[in-house]
């Protein structure tokens, strides 16, 4: 680590812990101050996120101390770099240009990008005019970042306007497919098989084995029913294809960056292309925000120092973030490949030892649901989870709005409670009902859910955790952390290698070995 790094670091280790009884006690202004908004739109149509880090340990000190160890990171020069399309990605030798997707970045890229998206919409709009014949049902299948970010936006947003009934299947495990197939009518299903690369072993068998099921269920043509959303487009047409019907997108756009490429066709198609263009604008409206906000103004970067401060130095191994929000059900397993895909690694982009945590564990839920499963242990356990709340102000339902009330409500008492804390009993001594209080949470508050909501939600974490990357000095672009156990299982599929004697007992218990 660099010494002006290293002594940033000291700094910010150095500073008294306080606890959040005596940072909101006699501070009026503390709310304001941590708390920030970014919006979209104008008049009728403006709209936005509030973001409350209020509830935070963060102190105009430590605010401080980030400052100085996000300069000591070349965090302005990173940030450039990220924006201008450079090679950041150095591991592997390329630019990470997701935000060209949504009109940031190089010329070029975002010519390119916009060229890209408009071969999308023609086919969309074809699809949906009967090019392919009546279209029913969607199998999306795909796995990781091809996968993640379209079931999350199909989950959110086509609630009620959904064109084609979407089924998005990633695990090999042949009973999702299944599942898939029992759902959908052959006759009217379009398949979509989105992979970056086109060669993902679960994404190609989990294909292969829709073909063979369209075939057997009297479809002529089975790759005349198939869309290719990939960086390999030479890839897909091998594999049968029609090339009208392959959607690129750029090898610079990381797969768990995708959503904003062709990987998003599903949401287009399902959505409609008005609804996919709000989530790019949203988005949009947050790269705008990351770019040209300094310091403890950049929200994003406001949240890194929190994420930075929980791991480093309250030793915090975990952050749950809970969606009182049922259409946001699938976040937090988007987010737990954003976060530990981009920042659970070991060495910084120059190979070195990060000297110190890297990507907590993301984990998390659904509100009011957790509140009945695992907040005993956020209230009463021995660690210290810095949680995420996420909600919207409008409801998502049209029932009896005391749903909605006392989804808030809850949603706003726990964060008071994991603060406040206190005794539950008679005499306020029973340990057993004793809540030590003092435990952190952030409160990201949407005017509503819609697809630039969304959109901006998602760009917010992605920044978040480029930022959180900078502050270690990871490169979080790369994923070789997945590759051995790849490896290992080709290995065995193959009868290569030797294997441990617990795996070859395994395998013989499996009458694999
Ligand atoms: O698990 C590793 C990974 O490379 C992810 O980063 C990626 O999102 C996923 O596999 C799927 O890859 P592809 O889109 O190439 O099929």
């Amino acid at each position: 680590m660099s010494d002006s790094r290293t002594a940033a670091w000291q700094q910010i280790e150095a500073l008294p812990q306080e606890t959040l009884g005596d940072l909101f006690a006699g501070d009026d202004a503390r709310v304001d101050r941590l708390s920030g908004r970014i919006g979209w739109g104008e008049g009728e149509d403006a709209a936005g996120i509030r973001f409350d880090w209020s509830k935070t340990h963060l102190t105009d000190d430590l605010l401080a101390g980030f400052e100085a160890l996000a300069e000591a990171s070349d965090f302005t020069a990173k940030r450039a770099a990220l924006f201008a399309g450079d090679t950041i990605n150095v591991t592997e030798g390329r630019a990470a240009e997701h935000t060209a997707q949504r009109g940031f970045g190089s010329e070029a890229s975002v010519e390119e990008a916009q060229a890209l998206l408009a071969r999308m919409q023609m086919l969309v709009e074809a699809i949906r005019e009967g090019a392919l014949g009546q279209i029913k049902h969607l199998i999306h299948i795909g796995i990781g970042g091809s996968a993640l970010g379209p079931a999350l936006a199909i989950n959110a947003l086509t609630r009620d306007l959904s064109y084609v009934d979407c089924h998005v299947v990633s695990n090999i495990d042949g009973v999702a497919l299944e599942a898939a197939f029992e759902a959908c009518d052959p006759a009217t299903t379009l398949i979509a098989v989105a992979s970056k690369t086109f060669t993902t072993i679960e994404t190609m068998t989990n294909a292969d084995s829709a073909l063979t099921w369209l075939r057997e269920n009297g479809v002529a043509d089975p790759h005349g029913r198939v869309v290719a959303l990939t960086a390999n487009p030479e890839r897909a047409v091998e594999w049968g294809v029609d090339e009208t019907r392959v959607l690129p997108f750029m090898e610079s756009v990381g797969g768990r960056y995708s959503l904003w490429s062709s990987i998003g066709f599903p949401v287009a198609l399902a959505a409609g292309l008005d609804e996919f263009a709000a989530m790019l604008d949203g988005a949009a409206a947050v790269d705008e925000h990351f770019a040209n906000t300094d310091g403890r103004d950049n929200l994003c970067l406001r949240a890194a120092f929190a994420d930075q401060y929980y791991a480093r130095v309250r030793g915090c191994q975990t952050r749950a973030v809970f969606a009182y929000d049922e259409r946001l059900a699938l976040f937090p397993s988007y987010l737990q490949q954003l976060e530990m895909e981009s920042n659970g690694k070991r060495v910084t982009s120059q190979g070195e030892p990060v000297g110190g945590p890297t990507a907590p564990i993301t984990w998390g839920g659904v509100g009011t649901d957790a509140q009945h499963a695992v907040f005993q242990l956020l209230h009463q356990g021995t660690h210290m989870v810095p949680v995420d709340f996420i909600a919207s102000i409008a409801p998502g339902d049209a029932l009896n709005p005391a749903h909605h009330r006392i989804l808030l409500t809850n949603c706003f008492a726990q964060g008071a409670a994991l603060m406040a804390g206190g005794n539950m009993s008679a005499d306020g001594k029973d340990p057993a009902r004793e809540f030590p209080g003092n435990r952190p949470s952030a409160t990201i508050l949407c005017d509503d859910l819609d697809a630039a909501t969304l959109g901006a939600l998602i760009a917010f974490h992605e920044h978040r955790t480029f930022a959180n990357a900078v502050l270690m000095g990871i490169n979080p672009f790369d994923q070789f952390g997945v590759e051995l156990g790849k490896k290992m299982a080709k290995d065995i599929d193959g009868g290569a290698a030797e294997f441990d004697a617990s795996t070859k007992a395994l395998l013989e218990a499996s009458g694999l070995g």
